[in-house]
């Protein structure tokens, strides 16, 4: 997909959420690309209207809540924001993404919507340095009910920090699953975040039948705040049974998680549930202080299929 096909779809939400934003209060402006030359024949080159109308969204000095419709029945795709095949992309800056809250996306079709499902593909990897960041996500609030930030097949090298999540479904590697040739996922950091009120918090998450790696993960300074599931790794990841019920063929290795505090509102705060057939490798737990208050007493951890290592506080009792 062309960067016109990305503006085209992100500035056709932005129109919609706008126009469908039900907070009379919020300040609202429309930049209808219409004005800007557009021309929906069918044959038009738009990119320049879309251009410009996207500059001036994005100069635009109001708050910039981006919602998304309270109806999802005007969507055509279960997806609110995506970004595809797009290197070194930035989002950042003071303004928020509101997904308006589960209520708005359960009944799409996979009842979910995932806000960033970032599909990364190398269109030139030979212009870039090594060992830098490509995509960076930083400084910005996420409400869906789906995922705050979903990283699909064959992304690699993404820089998340700052960045709050909630309510929705955590920060989700995955899923992996969908193609007999899923691409690796590497490289990927999350650091200075927040998740309040979330399904999940740092999740990775495979089906069993996909073959490819996860590797290279680094989690640190993240406050939870009543998650269920702050930490888990799910091989058996089955939303909609029934699954093809073999051994998840996807390597999941060398994830660090580093001071994670705050609160599960599930009494299994850790979770690790690998492949019998590819058991998780280098899956080391630092400073990790998660407390559980309800029935059933403290948090506790699982684990199965992983080796690893923890250092420094560990709570609940590590079972690595
Ligand atoms: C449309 O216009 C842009 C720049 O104005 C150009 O880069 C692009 O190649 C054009 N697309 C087509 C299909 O002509
Ligand atoms: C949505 O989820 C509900 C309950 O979890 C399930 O019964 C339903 O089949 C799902 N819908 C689709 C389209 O997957
Ligand atoms: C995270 O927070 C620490 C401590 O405040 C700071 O030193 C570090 O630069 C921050 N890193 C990022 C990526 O935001």
């Amino acid at each position: 997909m062309g960067l016109l096909m990305v503006f085209v779809r992100v500035l056709f939400l932005i129109l919609v959420m706008l126009q469908m934003g039900t907070n009379a209060k919020i300040q609202q402006k429309v930049f209808d690309v219409t004005r800007y030359g557009a021309i929906a024949d069918g044959r038009t080159n738009n990119t320049k209207a879309f251009e410009r109308a996207w500059s001036d969204a994005c100069k635009w000095n109001g708050k910039r809540t981006l919602k998304a419709p309270s109806n999802p029945s005007v969507m055509t795709s279960d997806q609110w924001i995506s970004f595809q095949y797009v290197n070194r992309l930035a989002v950042n800056g003071g303004g928020s993404f509101d997904g308006q809250g589960a209520s708005s996306w359960k009944n799409v079709i996979k009842n979910s919507s995932n806000f960033l499902p970032i599909q990364r593909e190398n269109i030139s990897p030979t212009r870039q340095p090594p060992h830098r960041w490509y995509l960076r996500i930083s400084r910005s609030s996420i409400g869906t009910g789906g995922d705050c930030i979903a990283i699909l097949s064959g992304s690699s090298n993404i820089d998340v920090s700052e960045v709050f999540c909630g309510p929705g479904h955590g920060i989700s590697i995955g899923s992996l699953r969908k193609y007999a040739y899923e691409k690796n996922v590497w490289g990927f950091s999350v650091k200075n975040c927040t998740f309040r009120d979330t399904t999940n918090g740092l999740r990775i998450k495979t089906y069993r039948s996909s073959a490819s790696s996860v590797s290279g993960i680094n989690y640190q300074n993240i406050h939870m705040d009543n998650v269920q599931n702050p930490i888990i790794i799910d091989q058996q990841y089955c939303p909609y049974p029934p699954c093809v019920m073999f051994p998840s063929l996807v390597q999941i290795k060398d994830v660090t998680y580093s001071n994670i505090w705050g609160t599960s509102s599930t009494k299994v705060a850790v979770t690790f549930r690998c492949s019998e057939r590819f058991p998780c490798k280098n899956i080391m737990l630092n400073d990790i202080n998660l407390v559980h208050h309800g029935p059933g007493g403290s948090a506790t951890s699982q684990c199965s299929y992983v080796n690893g290592a923890s250092s420094g506080r560990q709570m609940p009792p590590s079972c690595l």
